[in-house]
């Protein structure tokens, strides 16, 4: 048996990866097909090497269905790239006035936002200040611009669990622009709806390291003078994506984690597995009269980032560190909730199966036996 089967890592992020895929990589590791070197030491310019960019691309046009209309841009620097990127590239002069807006719905949009803040003059927050992260506010609280350059929210709270079960409807002319660091790939999506996608790979399809940006070709080539080379996506298009060394390996294991969900039936099937993971847990969480608590609006819930609180509404500090400690014991890691939230929180990215999802439930059930009052 592999460490991979012992140990189930329900880390939000370097996430786990697929067993199959760990083993291709690893049987190709010192000698990639034919060419006596890993890709490690391959040149980027070299025909295999541009082979895997354009698998990449290739596989994801396919699970997506991106028309020819969108380019497909690797990038350095990840998510956190992007929130620089996304600015520099759809706002074409650096403080000009411009208005973008942002709709903040949890940790991830708040950074996004003040990064943002640094190259644009009005960063629109489009729904009030909250005290507490705990639901999407109603459309019909958004204070949007008909102006603004863009419309930016992030599909998934990696830290607090909240996710949109609909595409956010922003103004008529106001590309949307999403960051999907966190749930990319695990439900189809409409791309024709978008502007721009951006996510990191370190979750849902590869390694950290690697940022892609999905982006309509229209709004490509206006970039701002002071964005940076390798952020400026007309360059990065120009270049395949091959502009300066890029992140050779992460783009390697994309390559092979898009591929295997593509084996795996594409995004209707990891969307119905998500599905099935996250409401082993929640059922759980809503049946336990408050021994587990998640304080997260239903309609709000993320299918993939379950942060909830052990031993009543406000959590049993001691408890919780035990439930971390057990779990651990049983061979369940990364538990621990975020230090900014406390509590526990479950990552269910696409390589976690149902049956490992089962493995943390019948925990759920046994630790709660063992410790209500
Ligand atoms: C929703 C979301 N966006 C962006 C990021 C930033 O990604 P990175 O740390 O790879 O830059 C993260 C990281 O966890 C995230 O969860």
């Amino acid at each position: 048996m592999s460490v991979q089967q012992k140990v189930i890592n329900f880390s939000p992020g370097p996430a786990k990866l697929p067993a199959e895929v760990l083993k291709i990589a690893q049987n190709e590791l010192i000698h990639y097909a034919n060419t006596g070197i890993s890709i490690m030491e391959m040149s980027h310019r070299s025909q295999e090497f541009e082979a895997i960019v354009k698998n990449v691309q290739n596989l994801l046009r396919e699970l997506i269905g991106i028309p020819d209309n969108y380019s497909i841009l690797l990038m350095h620097g990840s998510g956190t790239g992007q929130f620089a990127a996304l600015p520099m590239n759809l706002v074409s002069q650096f403080m000009d006035g411009s208005v973008v807006d942002y709709i903040v719905t949890g940790a991830w949009s708040d950074k996004t936002l003040k990064e943002a803040q640094k190259y644009v003059s009005n960063v629109n927050r489009v729904t009030p200040k909250q005290t507490a992260y705990v639901e999407i506010p109603e459309r019909n609280q958004w204070k949007l611009d008909a102006n603004a350059k863009y419309f930016f929210y992030t599909d998934n709270e990696t830290i607090h669990g909240i996710e949109f079960p609909y595409i956010p409807e922003g103004l008529p002319n106001v590309p949307l622009v999403a960051d999907m660091t966190s749930n990319f790939l695990t439900r189809p999506i409409d791309i024709k709806k978008y502007g721009a996608i951006v996510a990191g790979t370190q979750k849902n399809c590869g390694i950290a390291g690697l940022g892609i940006a999905i982006v309509r070709k229209d709004l490509i080539g206006k970039a701002m003078s002071v964005c940076p080379s390798i952020m400026d996506y007309k360059i990065m298009d120009d270049n395949n994506s091959l502009y300066n060394t890029p992140p050779v390996y992460s783009i390697y294991m994309c390559g092979l984690f898009l591929q295997w969900i593509k084996d795996n039936g594409g995004l209707e099937a990891m969307a119905k597995r998500s599905t099935e993971r996250c409401q082993l847990i929640y059922d759980i969480i809503d049946n336990s009269n408050d021994f587990y608590y998640s304080p997260i609006n239903p309609n709000s819930r993320s299918r993939v980032n379950i942060p909830f609180r052990v031993g009543g509404k406000s959590g049993d500090t001691d408890l919780e560190k035990r439930f971390v400690d057990e779990a651990k014991a049983k061979g369940m890691i990364q538990l621990k909730g975020h230090r900014s939230v406390g509590g526990i929180r479950a990552s269910l990215f696409n390589a976690m199966t149902v049956e490992e999802t089962q493995v943390l439930r019948q925990f759920m059930i046994d630790f709660q036996k063992t410790y209500k009052k």
